[in-house]
């Protein structure tokens, strides 16, 4: 069954029912004040960051699933309905739910009343707007009541949802016209509130949640609504929320807009205040102001589209098959956005309290995001830089508002020093901006202690270096990319559980993935010095490589595929002679991607061994056989039941890695099968199944050891965004960014007859037009640039104006 469907000229998702099989979200805002939005209006704001700044309230967890939100009641004679639906479920005549790229629309009947609300943030300012239109499409005049309703988070959100001692007592709002002002926390910040606002004279209002919903009611039927008038309250302490009452006549056919404002405002640092609490209106007055009739709004409506029309001309493909062409042109590139922005916070499976920005995973995130806006990516890897360590080891996380480490996770994922070199070469390659190597970065976010970026990613390779094992492999610290493969757990402690807290060194468990990993971007390392003519260090650096190479062929091989890791005792994991868990991708993917073992057979041998044993219709599961009991000294990979995330489930985050690596052995054809197995867009018939968003990957599927095989979980903020872009636009379609210039080198199914990209690089923008007459699988036959046949696949990027001729036959 389908729950929708795709409008591809509008870049929209359809959705035409409100019981989607799981909510399926959208996320509003571009820079720094953000929303997320389900298909019933559910969700939250915060700004920058949703742990410390959140605007208002969401219960994760929650039953029914999804309740809290910007919610607009209409009460229409008996009849209470909201245009999403939620919370009060009542049924309706007609909805319609459009996800388009930074904004949402619910339009829905009633009794023939027609509302449409639409949610988006503009560009510009750190506001959400909600445009109700309503529309008599009776043959009589309707007298409706008109309720609004949001509840303030108390801004810390993880205070906000323990420390209730406190914060029953904190709540304070001020109601002046129609604007509401929450302005907890003022008396002792006086930095900033929120407001909620309507650009309409109000009948009334209410800010005490149990004064509108009754002491033991819920949203879902509140007392307030059902009787028709708002009680005026005022909120002391307790459950802040925001909510308008407005009388509405409308005569048939006739139509009213109400233009609602949930704002962030700011007070300059700089200001003087005139008692504890009375709060500096100007920056609220200033918002409302440039939101307050509908020209403004549709202007900013249409300024946030031509945005997202202007950074998704940057890479365009026309192929003959649609669903790859909405993928690309569309939905991948929205994700890569949205993962670039949220990294691993706030989603319908991420709290917006955990896990903040991650080193690793926002250093992936940049592979897919750095062609959309360079400059953000450049800020970003500084960002990042500055909280490593001076040893070259890095923060796993930190978060987004204080740009700081997460002292409670710590360190000691020995993989996420090398990823800050991948995110930087991706960025040099994309801009050819070395400049950035110089820019000065601190360690520990210690403004005492800084050195250039070069000097981070020095640091970077040579913690690899000078951390290795008895095999001269990596060692593996707490974990690697497998956050669950925590191998230095080992205690003989009858009943204690894995705690990944133990030192990065010592415990001599290693892994080939870092070793992998370490090949792969330490080429580029290597690179990097001879681009700036340090060719002593790239010769040291090339023969770490060259070491490391040899250390994988010696002892990372197991016969028929690379081994996973040695644990804390020396025993090979990922090995024939393992009972459970004898094979892993990420080592095969890791290796592969890394051109190991291309030129004496062991990388098509080990992509044999991954088709054989851990392909399935849904994609590539991360290893096999599933552990079926839990191992202290495997960690907490054996504490999933077989076949969820890591222990079994197909990551989709690393099936990217498998396709990339069949490119690199030249077999096209499986690298698109591969391709769509994981992609949401193309499992759109099996929604019963797959459940998350048709328009979004998610980060994992059941493995075909679950009884849900085939389901999804956590949707939106995975790494599989970033490397399914990467792969497809670079390796399958074949236009990589290089640091000398465009490379194209396609590897796609040999059925296909050629496709047309256009790709801005650089400043300038390169129509490509591939041709595949021979119906081969890889291997550029000639390449012209504005006519002229070129000696190599890199298009040197001083050729040409700002519009390049590329013509592609392949053969
Ligand atoms: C969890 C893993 C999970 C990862 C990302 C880790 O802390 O242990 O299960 O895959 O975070 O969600
Ligand atoms: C999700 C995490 O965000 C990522 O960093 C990790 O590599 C994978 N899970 C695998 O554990």
């Amino acid at each position: 069954m389908k729950y929708g469907f795709f409008d591809d000229k509008n870049k929209e998702y359809v959705i035409t029912t409100p019981k989607t099989p799981l909510p399926w979200i959208n996320y509003l805002g571009s820079n720094d004040f953000f929303g997320i939005i389900s298909n019933t209006a559910g969700g939250y704001d915060f700004y920058k960051d949703a742990k410390l700044l959140r605007l208002t309230r969401y219960r994760y967890n929650n039953c029914p699933y999804d309740s809290n939100g910007r919610y607009y009641y209409i009460k229409d004679n008996e009849t209470i309905w909201n245009p999403g639906w939620q919370p009060t479920q009542t049924p309706l005549d007609s909805y319609e739910c459009r996800h388009g790229l930074g904004y949402s629309t619910f339009e829905s009947e009633k009794n023939k009343l027609r509302a449409k609300m639409t949610a988006f943030v503009p560009i510009k300012d750190n506001v959400e707007i909600n445009k109700l239109e309503l529309t008599n499409i009776s043959e009589n005049v309707k007298t409706l009541d008109l309720f609004s309703y949001v509840e303030f988070c108390l801004w810390n959100a993880e205070d906000d949802c323990t420390n209730f001692q406190r914060n029953f007592s904190t709540g304070e709002v001020e109601v002046i016209d129609s604007t509401i002002y929450h302005k907890t926390e003022y008396r002792e910040r006086r930095n900033h509130y929120a407001i909620y606002h309507v650009n309409h004279e109000i009948d009334g209002f209410d800010t005490d949640r149990a004064t509108f919903t009754g002491f033991y009611n819920s949203p879902a039927n509140p007392d307030v609504v059902k009787a028709g008038v708002s009680k005026n309250s005022v909120a002391h302490g307790w459950s802040p929320i925001g909510s308008h009452h407005i009388k509405v006549t409308l005569q048939p056919n006739e139509s009213a807009s109400f233009i609602f404002l949930l704002g962030y405002c700011k007070n300059k640092k700089e200001e003087k205040f005139e008692a504890p609490n009375v709060i500096n209106k100007a920056p609220a007055k200033e918002l409302i102001a440039k939101y307050s009739t509908d020209e403004q709004v549709d202007t900013a409506l249409n300024e946030l589209k031509t945005y997202w029309t202007n950074l998704l001309s940057k890479f365009n493909i026309e192929t003959g098959n649609e669903q790859l062409n909405r993928s690309v042109n569309i939905w991948n590139q929205y994700q890569c956005m949205v993962t670039f922005n949220m990294s691993r916070s706030a989603s319908y499976f991420e709290s917006g309290m955990g896990r903040g920005m991650g080193f690793r995973d926002s250093s992936q995130d940049l592979l897919g995001f750095v062609h959309l806006i360079p400059s953000r990516a450049r800020e970003r890897i500084l960002d990042i830089a500055n909280t490593q360590f001076e040893d070259g080891s890095a923060y796993h996380q930190y978060q987004p508002l204080t740009k700081t480490g997460n002292l409670n996770v710590g360190s000691g994922f020995n993989d996420d020093p090398l990823w800050l070199i991948a995110g930087t070469c991706a960025y040099i390659k994309e801009t050819g901006d070395y400049s950035i190597l110089d820019e000065e970065c601190t360690f520990d976010s210690d403004a005492n202690k800084k050195a250039t970026l070069l000097e981070h990613l020095r640091r970077s390779f040579n913690y690899t270096v000078t951390h290795k094992g008895p095999h001269g492999l990596p060692l593996i610290g707490r974990a690697d990319w497998n956050d669950c493969l925590n191998l230095n757990c080992f205690s003989d402690t009858p009943g204690e559980s894995f705690q990944t807290t133990g030192p990065s060194s010592g415990p001599v468990a290693e892994s080939v993935f870092i070793a992998g990993l370490f090949v792969k971007y330490g080429k580029e390392y290597v690179t990097l010095c001879q681009k700036l003519n340090l060719d002593d260090e790239a010769k040291a650096c090339q023969k770490e490589v060259d070491t490391m190479i040899e250390a994988i062929t010696t002892h990372g091989w197991d016969g028929k595929w690379f081994i996973r890791a040695f644990d804390a005792n020396s025993n090979p994991i990922g090995s024939h002679v393992n009972k459970e868990g004898q094979i892993f991708i990420e080592s095969q993917g890791m290796c592969v991607m890394a051109e190991v073992g291309v030129d004496n057979g062991m990388a098509l041998e080990a992509l044999n061994s991954v088709k054989e044993r851990l392909d399935t219709k849904y994609g590539i599961m991360l290893q096999q056989p599933a552990y079926t009991t839990y191992h202290l000294e495997l960690g907490e990979i054996s504490s999933y039941p077989p076949g969820y995330k890591e222990n079994a489930g197909i990551f989709c985050h690393n099936n990217p890695w498998i396709v990339c690596s069949e490119t690199i052995v030249g077999h096209g054809n499986r690298a698109f099968e591969l391709y769509k197995k994981t992609n949401p867009i193309f499992l759109e018939d099996v929604q019963d199944v797959h459940r998350t968003e048709p328009y979004a990957f998610c980060q994992m599927v059941a493995g075909k050891d679950a009884p849900s095989f085939g389901e999804g979980k956590n949707s939106w903020l995975t790494g599989t965004a970033a490397w399914t872009f990467a792969t497809i636009s670079q390796f399958i379609l074949g236009i990589k960014p290089d640091f000398d210039g465009l490379r194209i080198d396609p590897c796609i199914p040999s059925d296909c007859d050629g496709y047309n990209c256009v790709r801005v690089f650089r400043g300038k923008t390169y129509n490509i037009h591939v041709t595949n007459p021979n119906h081969v699988e890889k291997g550029v036959a000639s390449l012209k640039v504005n006519g002229t046949v070129m000696p190599s696949n890199v298009i040197d990027p001083t050729l040409g104006e700002d519009t390049v001729e590329v013509e592609v036959v392949l053969g």
